[in-house]
Formats: structure tokens, sequence, C-alpha cells
């Protein structure tokens, strides 16, 4: 196992009812904030009036950014941190999915930095320059991106046709309200996209060509199986507690850095394919990943590799056989057949797109080099890819 430091700094207050911390858990921090949400849900579900309800009670001055956009834009951050600057507020409160939490961190970024933090973070990645940012704060709507216990942020460039991800220790935040009812509202099109959204980013850490890290595999062999158990309760009830409960840690552990500490490699070629895809497109994320996750399993799957589709067969789908290609061919049919059960299309053209970009989208991804670690994937590779999942 490789040396790592364990340090996840975000103080979680889950379930039913936390909200009515929230004034006093703000107050340890500040007492006036920027307060942003997405569109509309978070008013129609009341959460909205519970929030306001519970920092009044703390005297808390808000300033509000409503309507931030899933896949959310570098204009929304730009206007976010001029009002920080403005009115000299103290911590970035954001209440929504992972696009609002997102948008949130580039917000707290951009009011403490002198530069472009698009130009200089996201596309330069000159992290060395970031050295501090607004604490931000969440209350999480949507179960997916774990980005309420992370330090990333992913934000668009619709001029510049960019999604770019980037992710500093400074971002996470302080802490995040993680109340399962809330969920309850997530329509099934964005259940669904949160289930394979967690799903996969569990497999980009989990398919690694080394053998080690059997610890870290194992921990993320039982997040899989409790979101493949109930992802398809909350889908089919949405108001389940326990299902709405159990996906909601999950996405958190998922990505917060727990399941890949210490690992050799990890892969993420998938997750930069569907960020070309969303940044060309304006789709979801989920559904661009659930449509690209199969067609990569079988396009990297080889001698190398085999073995961690046999364990992902036998300890999460309950498959064995002699002939470990048939068993990992098996297990890959299975996960396609996952994300169908849950409504998510099969192809690109499924959802509209053709070939015209995929050029172009293959040359985005591979701009720095080859991609992936399960196989590298030069740009001939991820066109071939699109190409298959079309
Ligand atoms: O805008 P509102 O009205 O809030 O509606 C949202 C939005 O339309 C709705 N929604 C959220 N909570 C709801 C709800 N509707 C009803 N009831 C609720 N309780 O759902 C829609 C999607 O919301 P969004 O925040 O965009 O979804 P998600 O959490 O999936 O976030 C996706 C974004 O996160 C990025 C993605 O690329 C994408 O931009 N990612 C962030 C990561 C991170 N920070 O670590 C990692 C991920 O891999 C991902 O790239
Ligand atoms: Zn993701």
């Amino acid at each position: 196992m490789k040396n790592f430091i364990y340090d996840i700094p975000t103080r979680i207050l889950f379930g039913s009812g936390q909200i009515s911390n929230i004034g006093v858990e703000v107050k340890k921090h500040a007492s006036k904030i920027l307060l942003i949400y997405g569109k509309n849900s978070i008013k129609k579900s009341g959460l909205y009036d519970e929030v306001i309800k519970y920092l009044n009670l703390e005297s808390i001055e808000i300033i509000e950014l409503a309507g931030v956009d899933p896949n959310p834009r570098i204009e929304t951050v730009r206007i976010g941190a001029d009002l920080c600057r403005k009115h000299n507020l103290e911590l970035v409160l954001a209440v929504g999915g992972g696009s609002t939490i997102d948008c949130a961190k580039a917000i707290a970024a951009q009011a403490k930095y002198h530069g472009d933090i698009w130009n200089d973070i996201y596309v330069e990645k000159r992290y060395e320059n970031l050295k501090e940012a607004l604490p931000v704060a969440s209350v999480l709507t949507l179960a997916a991106t774990g980005s309420e216990m992370n330090g990333n942020s992913v934000i668009s460039n619709m001029k510049e046709n960019l999604k770019l991800g980037m992710g500093h220790y400074i971002l996470r935040p302080v802490f995040s309200i993680l109340d399962p009812t809330y969920t309850f509202s997530v329509s099934k099109y964005q259940t669904a996209s949160g289930v394979v959204d967690i799903m996969s980013h569990i497999f980009e850490q989990y398919f690694s060509p080394d053998k080690n890290g059997f610890l870290q595999s194992r921990i993320m062999e039982g997040l899989l199986k409790t979101v493949i158990y109930y992802g398809p309760i909350a889908f089919e009830n949405p108001t389940d507690y326990e299902a709405r409960a159990n996906i909601m840690w999950t996405g958190s552990l998922a990505l917060n850095g727990l399941t890949s500490l210490g690992k050799e490699s990890t892969d993420w070629a998938t997750h930069q394919m569907e960020h070309e895809l969303s940044a060309k497109y304006d789709i979801t994320h989920g559904i661009g990943l659930g449509i690209l996750t199969p067609f990569w399993m079988e396009y990297v799957l080889d001698t190398t590799n085999v073995h961690r589709f046999v364990d992902y067969a036998n300890n999460v789908w309950g498959i064995s056989g002699d002939n470990d290609f048939d068993v990992a061919r098996i297990a890959i049919h299975k996960t396609r057949e996952f994300f169908n059960s849950l409504d998510i299309p099969v192809t690109l053209t499924d959802i509209g797109i053709d070939s015209s970009k995929f050029e172009d989208m293959a040359s985005g991804v591979t701009k720095n080099g080859p991609i992936g670690c399960m196989k590298k994937l030069d740009y001939k590779d991820v066109l071939e890819i699109y190409t298959l999942a079309l």
C-alpha cells in the first residue's frame, strides 16, 4: 500500500431533521454569507424556507444567488465572487446538487483570488497559486457527485466549449447536511443518473491493472452492492428513506478519498470522455457515463487487467466460472442490463448525438497525452470508444 495522509475535514450532519443545526454550524464560521441554489427545486420542496428560518434564528446576514445551471457556468461563478467581495461575505452556502456545490467552491476560490481562476486553475492547473478560499458549506439535495465531501469542482465554459474539473483541499466543505428526505423529490431520471455517477466514481478507482489495493477493493465492492441493491428501490419508491439514505451516504464515501488512498493507480478515463460530451452537448453527467461505461469496459478488457473484472464479477454480481474472459463479459453485460433497468439509454444515438464532433472530442480528451490506467487510451482509442457507443 502506498503512503497517504487521511484527512477529511468535512463535518457531516446526517439524517432527517439535521437542518435545524444549520444556523449554529454556519455561525461557527461566518455571520454574513452567500446562499446559492439552483432553479426551483428547493423552493418547491420547502427546503428554502427551512434554511432561511434557521439562519435567521442565528441572525446570519444572507445575500442570495439563485439559478445555478446543471453543468454550472463560469459566468455564474464570476457573479457570485463579485457579490462576495462587494458585501464582504464570509462563507458560501450551497443548497442543492453537485452543480450548486461545485459552483459554490469556484465562487469561494474566485472571491479570494486576484487573477482569473478559470484560466489559471481550471485550464492551466496552477494549483500553487490557489492559497486561500472562503469556507464552503452545503445542504445536499441529490445523491451523486460526492461534492459535499470532496474538494472538487467541475465548471463549464460554454463559449469555449469546455467543461473542466479541479480539486483542492481548501475547497472541501467545512460541513455538509445530508438529509435523505430532501432527495425524495428527485426525479426518476436524476435518481438513475445519480446512481450511475456513484457507480462510475467507484469503477474509476476500482479498475486498475495492478494487483494491490485489497482493502480498497473490498470497501468499493460493498459500496457497489449497496447502490445496486437500493438504486432500483429508490427508483420505484422515491420516498423509501432507507434506500435514499444508503444511496446518499454511498455517494459521499465513493468520492471523498477513502476508496483510493493507498492504491497504486486509478483510471478516470470514462469521466474525462464524459466531460467532453457534456461540454459539447450539455447532457446530464450520469447519462453520459451510463452510456460510455459498458463500451469502455469492453474496450479495455485484456489479459493485463482481467483479474479486476473477475473480482468485480465474483464479489459484486456473484458470477463465477472457469473462463476469466467469459466471466468478465457476463459482468459487463450485467452492468449494462442494470443501467437499462433504470431507463439509462444504451447508445449516444439514443440521446441524439451523432459522430460529427467525435474527432474534436477525442483530441480534447487526449490533448495532454493518453488517459486512463486499465489501458492507456490515446486519440485513436478514444475515437474508437465514442464510435462503438454510437
Ligand atoms: O436546479 P434545481 O431546481 O435545484 O434542479 C436540479 C437540477 O435540475 C435537480 N435537483 C437537485 N436536487 C433536487 C432536484 N430536483 C428535485 N428534488 C431535489 N431534491 O436535479 C438537476 C440536476 O442537478 P445537478 O446538481 O446538476 O446534479 P448532480 O448532483 O448530478 O451534479 C452534476 C454536476 O456535478 C459534476 C458533473 O459533471 C455535473 O456538472 N461532477 C462533480 C463532481 C465533484 N464535484 O466531485 C464529480 C462528478 O464526477 C461530476 O463530474
Ligand atoms: Zn461523476
